[in-house]
């Protein structure tokens, strides 16, 4: 059988920190408040010279480096973000044009769910044998759409981008299962109004409009505790394991009380609990690479480890997944991976 490996991995973040005494300076909230409800301390916000692409870029060119490939090898570019930097055209080509190469590129939209859907979307087509070697990239840069005078949201969020290169195995390896699902009915709850082609009629008449980020914090959290437990369990059960087998929990980085609920829901210990949003806070489809990218350098991957990936986001979105680490059966071999080999390998 034909499975997507996972072979390389990077994460990019912008220099500039905000910390929790930084928004007490903004906002009538505290440190204290800040960490008891959401575990957030610090989050890295884009600065003049960052964008979505750059950040992308320098996630995807570490993940194309740490699987020895030059962008040239890269059959196609599936890029997850609600923050492209623009619609027309989409992120992926932005980011093809910096890397270079002529890989399809396209986007997918799923907010903070957007790098589990990506994954799943971008394995299926090396799992089919249509591709032999994918970047798959999570990127947000939401921050722009944070509005600093609303303490309700402007706590929550900062920017990055993480990347992971797939390539063709004949060992059960990458994405064993995937849950993806949606509850398009609750889009109200959080989303960012007046950016996409609804213009409101009313835009003439404001012309400072920002579109910022609107959210129903108490409804999206209860949202987010059912989800991630239940779609958590069920991408296990459909990869035919038990919680046992399970090695590391990879959740969508957005309050630690969710990932704690989800935890307890799941009976995992803390210590198979991958926890970084004290540093980043919520950085959207960003969260899962770049948690993924340090628990390797943390030396917290092995090969044959059984991950479960698991996020929740707008939309409302949800999608969860198992992954088994390791690049086994994955060729090395620099002519089968030349990309003018024209048959599918295995
Ligand atoms: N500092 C101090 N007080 C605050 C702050 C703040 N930053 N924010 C809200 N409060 C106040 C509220 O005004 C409220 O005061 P009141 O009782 O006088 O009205 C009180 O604190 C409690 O507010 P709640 O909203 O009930 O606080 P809660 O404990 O639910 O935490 C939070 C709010 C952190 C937003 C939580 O609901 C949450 O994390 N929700 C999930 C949000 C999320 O994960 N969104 C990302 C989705 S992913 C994507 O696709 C982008």
């Amino acid at each position: 059988m034909r499975y997507a490996a996972i072979t390389g991995w990077g994460m990019a973040v912008p220099d500039r920190v905000l910390t929790n005494a930084d928004l007490a300076q903004m906002v009538e909230t505290s440190d204290e408040w800040i960490v008891s409800r959401t575990g957030i301390r610090e989050r890295r916000v884009v600065g003049p010279d960052d964008t979505t692409t750059s950040l992308a870029t320098a996630a995807a060119r570490q993940a194309l480096a740490r699987a020895d490939l030059d962008p040239v090898q890269i059959d196609l570019i599936v890029v997850a973000t609600c923050t492209p930097d623009q619609f027309l055209v989409s992120e992926a080509c932005l980011v093809q044009a910096e890397l270079g190469g002529s890989a399809g590129a396209f986007d997918v939209g799923a907010a903070c769910s957007g790098f589990v859907y990506a994954l799943s979307t971008a394995s299926q087509f090396v799992r089919a044998g249509v591709h032999e070697r994918v970047l798959v990239i999570g990127v947000d840069t939401l921050t722009r759409h944070v509005d600093y005078t609303d303490r309700s949201t402007c706590i929550l969020f900062g920017d990055g981008a993480g990347a992971v290169v797939l390539e063709a195995t004949d060992e059960p390896r990458g994405l064993l299962s995937s849950v993806l699902g949606a509850d398009g009915g609750g889009h109200q709850h959080l989303y960012i109004p007046g950016w996409g082609a609804l213009v409101p009629e009313s835009a003439a008449l404001f012309p400072e409009y920002r579109p910022y980020l609107k959210m129903n914090g108490n409804e999206v959290f209860r949202f987010a505790v059912r989800v991630m437990g239940e779609s958590a369990a069920e991408a296990v059960a459909r990869a035919g394991l038990t919680f046992a087998d399970i090695d590391l929990l990879i959740p969508h980085q957005a309050n630690v009380r969710i990932i704690d609920a989800a935890a307890r829901r799941l009976d995992l210990p803390r210590e198979k609990v991958w926890v970084n949003l004290d540093r980043y806070g919520n950085t959207s489809a960003a969260s899962i690479p770049i948690a993924i990218a340090e628990a390797e350098a943390a030396g917290a991957l092995h090969d044959g480890d059984n991950l479960v990936l698991v996020a929740f986001g707008g939309g409302l979105t949800w999608a969860a997944g198992v992954v088994r680490w390791g690049d086994a059966g994955a060729c090395r071999d620099p002519a089968c991976r030349d990309p003018r080999a024209d048959a599918p390998r295995g």
